[in-house]
C-alpha cells in the first residue's frame, strides 16, 4: 500500500484537517480499519471468551486465537504459545518483575538496566530492590545517547541475573544492537528482556534471531488501541514463574481452600481479557503489513532527516542524542526557551508535540536537562507537515525571544 495519501486512512484528519501530528511516540493514531474492527466486535461479534459454548462466543474465542497467531507470525516467535497478552507493556515488564521476584531473583542479584530506558523499565526493578535486596546496575551511554556496550561488557558477571534493554530510545531515537547484547550475555546464560515499544511500530523484527527471554510492547503504539499489551516470554519461564494474578481463566482446578493453574499462556491471563483490544490489534498489525515496515521506517527516516537539517540551522538548538542507528524521534531544546513554552505555542498552531521529561528522568538527569520538545514521527507525516513545524518553530521562537 502507497504511503501518499494514507491520512485518508485516519479519520482524525478529517475532522481535523490541518492537524500536524508529531508525537507518535507517545501514541499512534488510529487507522480506520482498526477502529472498524473494534466497532464491528462490539456491534455485531461480542461475547465473553474461553467461557460459552454458543456460536457467538465460539466465533469470537476462534477470533481472538487466531489474533494471538497474527502476533506471534508477525513478530516471527516460535509459536503463539508464547505470546501473553497484557493491559499495557508496562503491565508485562510488571509481570516478569513480579514473578521473578516471587522465583527466580535473590537478595544481591543483579540487574542491568540502562539509563536510557522509559520508568516502564525501571521502577518495576525498583520495585524488586525494595522488596528483596537486588542491586540495579545501570549501564552508561555515550553522547550521541546509544548505549554504551564497553560498559555493558565490564558490567557483566556472575552475578548478573538479567539484563533489561531498551531496543529503541523514546527520548534519543538510538536503537539498541541485540547482535552486541548477545554476544556478551550469551557466555553468561543471562536471559534478555528487551523492551520493544518504540522500535515494533517503525522496523520488522524476528524474535527467533534475536533471541530474547522476553520481549514487550504495546498496541496503541502500533496504530492499535489502548489497553493492551504484549508480552513473548521464552518457554522456559512459563514454568518456572508463577501466576501473576489470579482468578478466572488461569485455573487448572479449584477447591475452596486451594486451587492448581492451567500452564500456558492461560496462567498468566487471568480474568476476561481486552477482546476488542486484541481484535483491533489484528487489524493495525494488517495495515502496518500491508503498508510495509521497510516502507513506513524509510517514509519516517526520510522525514526524520529532512526535518534534522531544517532543525540545525536554527541558532543555539542543541539536539539529545544524535545515533547514527536511530529512528525517526527528535529530542531537542534551544536555549533561553523553555521546552514547555515552545510545545504550548506550537499547539495554537495545531501541532502535537510532546515536552517533558517523556518517562525518563534518569536520562534528563544523566545529561543535565530537566526535559526536552519531542518530535516523533508516524506514517502519516509529511513533508508538508515538516514545512509547516519548521515555520510555525521560527515564528513561536521570535514570540518567545521578544518576550
Ligand atoms: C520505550 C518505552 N517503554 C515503555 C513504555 C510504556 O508503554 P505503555 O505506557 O504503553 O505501557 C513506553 C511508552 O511511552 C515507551 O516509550
Amino acid at each position: 500500500m502507497s504511503i501518499e495519501n494514507i491520512k485518508n486512512r485516519f479519520p482524525v484528519f478529517k475532522n481535523n484537517s490541518n492537524l500536524v501530528f508529531f508525537d507518535t511516540a507517545a501514541s499512534a493514531l488510529k487507522v480506520d480499519s482498526m477502529i472498524e474492527a473494534v466497532n464491528n466486535c462490539y456491534s455485531f461479534e461480542y461475547a465473553n471468551i474461553h467461557r460459552g459454548i454458543y456460536d457467538l462466543s465460539a466465533k469470537l474465542s476462534k477470533k481472538y486465537e487466531d489474533s494471538r497467531l497474527k502476533v506471534s507470525d508477525f513478530i516471527k516467535s516460535p509459536s503463539e504459545k508464547n505470546i501473553i497478552f497484557t493491559k499495557s507493556a508496562t503491565e508485562g515488564i510488571n509481570l516478569v518483575a513480579t514473578c521473578m521476584k516471587s522465583n527466580f531473583l535473590k537478595k544481591d542479584d543483579e540487574v542491568i538496566i540502562s539509563h536510557l530506558e522509559h520508568h516502564a523499565n525501571i521502577i518495576p526493578w525498583h520495585l524488586v530492590q525494595n522488596h528483596i535486596g537486588i542491586k540495579i546496575i545501570p549501564v552508561n551511554i555515550n553522547k550521541e545517547g546509544e548505549i554504551d556496550y564497553d560498559d555493558l561488557k565490564d558490567k557483566i558477571n556472575s552475578k548478573t541475573k538479567l539484563i533489561a534493554l531498551t531496543h529503541m530510545s523514546n527520548v534519543t531515537g538510538s536503537i539498541t544492537d541485540i547482535e552486541i547484547i548477545n554476544k556478551l550475555r550469551k557466555p553468561f546464560k543471562i536471559p534478555l528482556l528487551i523492551d520493544g515499544c518504540q522500535f515494533i511500530p517503525h522496523k520488522p523484527i524476528d524474535i527467533k534471531q534475536y533471541d530474547p527471554d522476553f520481549y514487550v510492547f504495546s498496541a496503541h503504539k502500533l496504530y492499535g488501541p489502548s489497553g493492551l499489551g504484549i508480552l513473548y516470554m521464552k518457554d522456559k519461564w512459563f514454568e518456572i514463574f508463577p501466576p501473576y494474578q489470579g482468578g478466572g481463566s488461569m485455573i487448572e482446578d479449584v477447591n475452596i481452600l486451594n486451587s492448581t493453574y492451567a500452564s500456558g499462556f492461560e496462567k498468566f491471563e487471568a480474568g476476561t481479557p481486552p477482546i476488542a483490544e486484541v481484535i483491533g490489534l489484528s487489524s493495525a498489525i494488517d495495515f502496518v503489513l500491508e503498508t510495509n515496515l521497510k516502507n513506513i521506517f524509510s517514509h519516517e527516516m526520510t522525514l526524520h532527516n529532512y526535518a534534522l537539517e531544517k532543525l540545525k540551522s536554527i541558532n543555539h538548538i542543541k539536539f539529545l542524542g544524535e545515533s547514527r542507528n536511530k529512528g525517526a524521534i527528535i529530542s531537542f531544546n534551544i536555549e533561553g526557551i523553555h521546552y514547555n513554552d515552545l510545545s504550548l505555542l506550537l499547539d495554537k498552531k495545531n501541532i502535537a508535540v510532546r515536552s517533558g521529561h517523556h518517562c525518563a528522568q534518569p536520562l534528563m538527569k544523566y545529561f543535565k536537562i530537566d526535559g526536552t520538545a519531542r518530535m516523533s514521527f508516524g506514517v502519516y507525516n509529511t513533508k508538508d507537515d515538516v514545512d509547516y513545524f519548521i515555520k510555525s518553530l521560527n515564528e513561536v521562537m521570535q514570540i518567545l525571544k521578544n518576550v
